[in-house]
């Protein structure tokens, strides 16, 4: 078991099970593998480290699964936090769908944003473009979100346009296609309490980009078996990924969505859930499937969090989790803090 959070040299790598450029392991992740941080490790991103500001908790949401409430869940954390807990957070939008984007700001909004190129596509164009990645405080958009009870959530919005750049970011060499992200952001992070990253369906380079800056990542996931069982996958490829990077990436723990308590599928893979060792924690508050969490995805203000996401309990499983997640983030990312 590796003690502290180093690059391992590309011998070990190989050795520890690892291989550079391979694709996915679809074995259950082997905890001999896992790596001890006892020092703080100095996250990408923190080029001039300013003594006495704290850093923030970087979480990416991720599964392979499409469709599971990663963005649902990642939108509602970031109001929650910043409208019931006081926190600044920051959202990176890293899906071409750009639906956290549209969420945020409102669809044409939104198409404005890309069509001015005024996007996370940006920062990716100027690397193939040759030059330096653009500082992404040109792109943040400052007080998003149509509640007027939210007011610290910034936004850096993604495009369409990502699809097509992700392919060429496999031909960049002159600098590492994983980093521009970190790059473009290290201006801007310590402004932060929380960095929320919503990530696509997939672990191309775009998502890595994200991970790379990420301390931990939760696993939203529907309880029904299509939807989880990629989950060994997702986490042995992160791995790999933290051990290739030298930093950690904390699984912070899956949250269970759209439940429906009647269902006898979701009972099932929810204690298999509870009882696989190898998953990673199961956050104890399950966000049930509700029409009106489905119809808090449109950009209007609601009156209140609690009008918006449900009245009938679904606000109030949300906020759990968010406090939960709070506890969590402090908990498991604790390290040099
Ligand atoms: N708890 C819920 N109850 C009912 N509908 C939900 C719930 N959570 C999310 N949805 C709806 O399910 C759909 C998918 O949710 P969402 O976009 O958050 O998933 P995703 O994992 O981000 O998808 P993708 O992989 O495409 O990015 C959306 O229409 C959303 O409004
Ligand atoms: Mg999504």
């Amino acid at each position: 078991m590796e003690l502290r959070g180093e690059v391992l040299p590309e011998e070990r790598v190989r050795s520890a099970g690892f291989a550079a450029n391979d694709g996915f392991s679809w074995e259950w992740p082997d905890k001999a593998d896992r790596v001890l941080h006892f020092e703080r490790p100095r996250r990408i991103w923190e080029r001039n480290p300013s003594p006495g500001r704290s850093r923030p908790y970087v979480v990416a949401t991720f599964n392979l699964k499409g469709g599971v409430g990663k963005t649902t869940t990642t939108a509602a954390l970031a109001e929650i936090l910043s409208a019931e807990f006081g926190k600044r957070v920051l959202l990176i939008d890293l899906d071409p769908q750009r639906n956290l984007t549209t969420m945020m700001v409102g669809e044409r909004h939104a198409a404005d944003l890309d069509y001015g190129d005024h996007t996370l596509a940006s920062v990716f164009g100027d690397v193939l473009a040759g030059y330096r990645p653009r500082d992404a405080a040109e792109l943040v958009q400052h007080g998003v979100s149509a509640m007027h009870t939210v007011d610290s959530v910034d936004l850096l919005p993604s495009s369409l346009k990502l699809i097509a750049l992700q392919d060429d970011l496999t031909q960049v060499n002159s600098v590492d296609p994983t980093a521009i992200l970190a790059d473009s952001l290290s201006g801007i992070l310590f402004n932060y309490d929380y960095v929320l990253i919503d990530c696509p369906p997939s672990l191309g380079l775009v998502t890595q980009n994200g991970l790379r800056i990420a301390d931990g990542y939760v696993i939203p996931t529907i309880p029904d078996f299509m939807s989880t069982y990629g989950i060994p996958a997702v986490q042995t490829r992160i791995r790999q990924l933290s051990a290739r990077w030298g930093c950690p990436i904390e699984e912070l723990g899956v949250v269970v969505t759209k439940y429906r308590r009647s269902s006898a599928v979701h009972q099932r893979i929810l204690d298999d859930l509870r009882r696989n060792r190898g998953l990673p924690r199961l956050f104890p508050t399950r966000i049930p499937e509700s029409n009106q969490i489905a119809a808090a995805a449109e950009y209007i203000d609601f009156g209140s969090l609690r009008q918006k996401y449900g009245t009938g309990g679904q606000f109030l499983a949300l906020r759990e989790l968010t406090d939960d997640f709070l506890t969590t983030t402090r908990i498991k990312l604790a390290w040099g803090r």
